[in-house]
């Protein structure tokens, strides 16, 4: 089921992903949601706040449009190491129309738990590595706009407030 995706500012946002203590069929139920929704968006990445589901889970797809779909399912992940920087150009489904250069670690090593309850470590670099960071900061309650500095904070909260106005 396509889910509803929260655009910034909505305070549910800036909740945290609670550990899972039990992957469950309602967890891979939320799992297919997410998929779904983040295809549907279309997005290369989604964490189940995005959602308005405070647990800590993330889903990410980084194939191109031209190779087969690529689901990875990161439950309840630590980012253990952190190597060299890189400055990505992000974009976020909770900001559409909205991308920005943010300052990343270039290559990431993660532990968490796939939809079997699986523990596994995966080391990853590019894009992978940045929307793994993209969607960790999520269950933290971190949003992109946090890494701005506050000249273009300031320009994209209130572009966002405009919307969230506007739609009102
Ligand atoms: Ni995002």
């Amino acid at each position: 089921m396509i889910r509803t995706i929260l655009h910034y500012p909505d305070k549910r946002l800036r909740e945290k992903g609670l550990k899972i203590e039990k992957v469950t069929d309602e967890i891979r139920t939320l799992i297919d949601d997410m998929a779904e929704t983040m295809y549907a968006a279309p997005g290369v990445g989604l964490a189940a706040t995005q959602i308005g589901e405070s647990v800590s889970l993330f889903v990410i797809d980084v194939a191109e449009q031209d190779e087969p779909s690529d689901l990875r399912v990161f439950i309840n992940p630590e980012i253990l190491e952190r190597e060299d920087a890189i400055t990505w150009t992000e974009g976020c489904l909770s900001f559409p129309g909205v991308t920005e250069d943010v300052d990343r670690a270039a290559k990431v090593k993660v532990r968490a738990l796939d939809r079997d309850g699986k523990v596994f470590t995966l080391e990853a670099e590019g894009l992978l590595a940045v929307a793994i960071q993209h969607e960790y900061d999520h269950l933290e309650g971190v949003l992109m706009i946090d890494h701005l500095g506050p000249l273009k904070k300031r320009l994209v909260h209130r572009k966002m407030q405009k919307r969230a106005d506007a739609s009102a």
